[in-house]
């Protein structure tokens, strides 16, 4: 269980560093433990006892760390889950179409609500080093995962979702898909 700074935390704004490869033993445990947090915020039992806020994904500036290591964990079906522990993320490229989640999004670092529709690419194509198996790796994704990762992303350059809600948005993507 890690410390979450809120989104009043300078740290949040600044842009986090990248991580020197071959990944040191501490910016990989520093991903575990990230990727551990979010297994046990997905726990019921624990989440209640700890009142942790159950999360899908979390980025090392969230947990006081200015690097550039996003953890994704998200269900997919019964007790499958996609996992994904990455260093140094870059979308390469992505979809002209957009996608937004009908109920918002929402932040472990974010503690008031933000009404509104966060408009994300559809599709990305990501390249980064993926820390569980030590290779870099290009990942094609689209709809729910696609939209997390964008999410983790935008944490590393000190980007919150709320900043990306606004009216001229709405104008400008009006085929969006709501997911
Ligand atoms: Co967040």
């Amino acid at each position: 269980m890690l410390k979450i700074f809120k989104d009043s935390d300078p740290l949040l704004r600044k842009r986090a560093e990248p991580v020197p490869l071959p990944i040191s033993a501490s910016d990989r445990n520093l991903a575990l433990a990230m990727l551990a947090h979010l297994k046990e915020s997905q726990d019921p039992e624990f989440a209640e006892k700890h009142k942790l806020r159950a999360g899908v994904g979390l980025a090392a500036p969230q947990v006081g760390e200015s690097k550039q290591i996003i953890v994704v964990h998200l269900p997919r079906g019964g007790n499958d889950r996609l996992t994904y522990v990455l260093a140094n993320p870059v979308i390469l490229s992505s979809s002209i179409r957009r996608a937004y989640l009908r109920s918002g999004e929402g932040c472990l670092s974010v503690d008031e609500p933000h009404e509104g529709h966060v408009y994300r690419h559809y599709k990305i194509k990501v390249k980064a080093y993926d820390i569980l198996n030590d290779e870099e790796i290009e990942i094609n994704t689209f709809g729910y995962p696609a939209i997390v990762l964008q999410h983790e992303i935008d944490h590393l350059h000190g980007v919150l979702f709320y900043d990306r809600i606004n009216d001229e948005n709405k104008v400008r993507y009006p085929d969006a898909l709501s997911l």
